[in-house]
């Protein structure tokens, strides 16, 4: 059985560990979403993962409602991000750009905004972001045929630019309750067009983004994210095993790299998730590679690969806190702990300022 430091391939991208920096948002762009040095300095300092997946990187300002994230829709966006991508490079790091559409949670305060859209007319249950504090979301809209088809375009050239700015490759975002989630859910899809109704129906959307995208780059350099197993934002399905194992056929019969799943509570091997997890029937369904995410310290990562349910384990908040985590998980270290406080807050503090293991 592999360890988490032994190398992997995931599609083009050869890992020197089996360990992924998960996506996350840490608001340290510009206001006009445009990446800072400081965000050169934090991938830098983590790119002892075999895999950055970035923070979610907006693909339009219509998909972007969260303040002071990146996007990639713009030339000064590539540009900034071209620094990012090489100094992890320079580190012996890979990265990908994280492509995100949040759908019916962007506030229309937001400059340039309209209403939000949404595979349905329907107002999301939780507060959204503006710059100014949490405010109640707006109802969205619901996408118009050519309106898909549009978005659709969006992600492609999201990820030409992603290209552009030297990412090994994308992550087409399809977790947690944003746009693609909003499609591939019964609870918020209520559409009675090809893109609503059967599973199938409400999969095209996801299978046609993933299709644009890696027209784009590649299928070996594209991978998507997705949360089977949680109702995150309102977001739910009355049957997210077939759902989520469908949108696994449909994924690996266009040859992307590797999915990763969230997939909350789950304890590998040695104890039991709040609900049965839909991963080991994700990763029957799927034939490329299967990444692992969430509640998972070194032991449980190592315990989920002996047990065959994953090729590789990616990690968030440790990696907040942990610029060295594979070193420090190597060494067997104490892990330092994260500060929530300061995961959005803006700044050097609790962003780039954790220190290596000594
Ligand atoms: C500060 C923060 C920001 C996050 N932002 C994103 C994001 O941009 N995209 C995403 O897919 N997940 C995001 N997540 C979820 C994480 O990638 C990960 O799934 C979650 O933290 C659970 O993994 P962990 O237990 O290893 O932390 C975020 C989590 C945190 C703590």
């Amino acid at each position: 059985m592999p360890t988490l430091f032994d190398p992997v391939r995931l599609g083009a991208t050869e890992m020197s560990n089996r360990i992924l920096m998960s996506p996350m948002t840490r608001a340290r762009s510009t206001a006009d979403h445009v990446p800072t040095d400081m965000m050169v300095e934090y991938y830098a300092q983590r790119a002892g993962a075999g895999l950055i997946l970035s923070e979610a990187t907006g693909i339009s300002a219509e998909g972007l409602g969260w303040p002071y994230a990146p996007g990639i829709w713009n030339q000064a966006q590539i540009e900034a991000w071209k620094p990012i991508t090489a100094a992890v490079r320079e580190q012996g790091g890979k990265i990908f750009c994280q492509l995100w559409h949040m759908g019916r949670v962007v506030h229309p305060s937001l400059p340039g905004r309209g209403q939000p859209v949404s595979s349905s007319a329907t107002t999301s249950p939780e507060d959204v972001y503006t710059y100014n504090g949490k405010q109640p979301a707006v109802e969205a809209r619901s996408l118009a045929r050519a309106e898909i088809q549009r978005i659709v375009d969006d992600y492609r050239a999201a990820a030409l630019n992603a290209a552009a700015a030297d990412f090994d490759g994308v992550q087409v975002h399809a977790a947690n309750g944003y746009l693609i989630d909003q499609f591939l859910r019964d609870s918020v899809n209520l559409r009675d067009d090809e893109y609503g109704g059967s599973i199938s129906n409400r999969v095209r959307f996801l299978r046609e983004v993933v299709a644009a995208v890696l027209d784009a780059v590649g299928a070996q350099r594209t991978a998507v994210r997705l949360s089977p197993n949680e109702a995150r934002k309102g977001v739910n399905d009355s049957n997210p095993t077939a759902l989520f194992e469908a949108a696994s056929i449909e994924m690996s019969a266009l040859g992307i790299a590797f999915i990763e799943i969230r997939e909350p509570g789950f304890s590998g091997t040695n104890g039991q998730a709040e609900r049965p997890p839909i991963g080991p029937a994700m990763r029957r369904a799927f034939d490329g590679k299967f990444v692992l995410n969430s509640d998972f310290d070194a032991l449980k990562a190592q315990a989920a690969l002996d047990a065959g349910l994953a090729d590789a384990i990616s990690f968030g908040r440790p990696f907040i806190s942990n610029p060295d985590l594979p070193a420090r998980m190597a060494r067997k270290l104490a892990l330092a702990p994260d500060d929530m406080a300061t995961w959005y807050l803006g700044g050097a503090k609790g962003y780039t300022d954790y220190p290596t293991a000594t």
